[in-house]
């Protein structure tokens, strides 16, 4: 890939890169929409991602072309003129961070060349937004030497999700896309931000990933809505309780809590994301105690629960979580913001390959075509790589 992006930036820019830089998708093994109710999430970086071979110009012009938008062609922003307002096209991202540098009066005294690639599967759902944000703003902070630490990063690409682009996310993809390492999820209490690393070498399982072959941004699902719900739900609670955020309940009260609320939806969405931030803490045990089987188990349960409770779920990915377990997987669940993307999926390496195969029968037999999948292993965080 290093390669790769440098010759296409040789040819599109005409000039030979400087620097290339690597930013990964991410997976959350579980912990699904707790993290912007200050619960518990445990994410990890995938070994694939996007790319960008950067050089300097020496006038005031940012140009960006992505392989993956090519008939965008090279996108020209020019520092002094732009008026830094959304397009609702992949180089937004590009433009909010800018704009959010620019009110923390950091000067951007020249321009850049920033060629992009991924090698991230289409339709995924591995929060390639978050890897490009965090991309640009570990190239602009390296290229301009700002010395911005990895949390400020975090939270500006946060940021310009929330109010630039006008996603109502939490910290989890750009938390772990800054801080992942190899081996490694990243176990965070998106409240407090206090996090710990947790061994992500699985002695004689393996996590797959699956695409569902269905693409969707957050922006056009209903990722905002489930937002709203579970703020609307924090409000009537707080008559009640003391808290900031919904996960700062304790699911021994659940019962107790619930009985508060009388709109039925809203019981089901504060069900989920407190059954399953206690969920991510069990699920961190077990790793640690190597207890797959309880793994497996903790996986499924929270699809469930993002199916029936959340409903954030999809027809396709509920049959393929079916077919994973009647395939003999440990567990299995979607993963990301829902209604698409992937489900990951916990099998014995001594039933992988039996795994595989069948699945792609049953796949092909429910679907009509061939399954994409993955095995995935934890690889580092956003970083200089050339
Ligand atoms: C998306 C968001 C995250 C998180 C997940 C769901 O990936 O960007 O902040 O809410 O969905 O867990």
């Amino acid at each position: 890939m290093i390669n790769h992006i440098k010759n296409v930036f040789k040819e599109k820019f005409m000039v030979k890169a400087n620097k290339v830089y690597f930013s990964p998708g991410r997976v959350n093994i579980i912990g699904g929409h707790t993290d912007y109710n200050g619960g518990n999430v445990l994410p990890f970086c995938v070994d694939k991602g996007l790319f960008a071979a950067v050089s300097i110009r020496d006038d005031s012009k940012f140009k960006i072309f992505s392989e993956n938008f090519n008939l965008e062609g090279i996108v020209s922003i020019d520092l002094a003129t732009s008026k830094f307002e959304r397009k609702d096209r992949y180089f937004d991202y590009l433009l909010g961070v800018i704009k959010e540098l620019e009110m923390m009066d950091l000067n951007l005294d020249h321009g850049l060349n920033i060629c992009l690639s991924s090698n991230l599967p289409v339709g995924g759902g591995l929060s390639s937004s978050a890897a490009l944000c965090m991309l640009l703003l570990e190239i602009i902070n390296d290229e301009f030497e700002f010395g911005l630490d990895c949390l400020t990063r975090v939270k500006l690409a946060r940021k310009v999700e929330n109010d630039f682009i006008g996603v109502n996310c939490g910290i989890m993809d750009q938390f772990v896309i800054g801080f992942g390492k190899k081996d490694k999820a990243v176990f965070l209490n998106a409240k407090t931000l206090d996090y710990e690393y947790v061994d992500l070498v699985l002695d004689d399982y393996s996590l797959v990933l699956i695409n569902s072959q269905i693409s969707r941004t957050l922006k056009t699902s209903k990722y905002n809505d489930r937002q709203k719900e579970t703020s609307d739900a924090l409000k009537i609670l707080q008559k009640t309780y003391k808290i900031d955020y919904l996960c700062d309940l304790n699911v021994k009260d659940l019962e107790q809590i619930l009985s508060l609320l009388s709109d039925q939806t809203l019981k089901k969405r504060v069900k989920h994301v407190i059954t399953e931030s206690n969920r991510v803490e069990i699920a961190k045990t077990a790793l640690n105690n190597h207890d797959y089987q309880l793994l497996g188990k903790l996986l499924t349960e929270a699809h469930q629960s993002a199916k029936d409770d959340y409903e954030i779920s999809a027809p396709v990915l509920d049959k393929m979580v079916d077919l994973a377990l009647e395939n003999n997987a440990l567990g299995a669940k979607m993963i990301g913001g829902g209604f698409g993307g992937s489900i990951l999926v916990l099998v014995s390496n001594y039933e992988i390959t039996e795994f595989i195969e069948n699945y792609q029968k049953s796949f092909t037999k429910e679907f009509g075509k061939k399954f994409i999948y993955n095995i995935v292993n934890a690889g580092t965080g956003v970083k200089l790589i050339d």
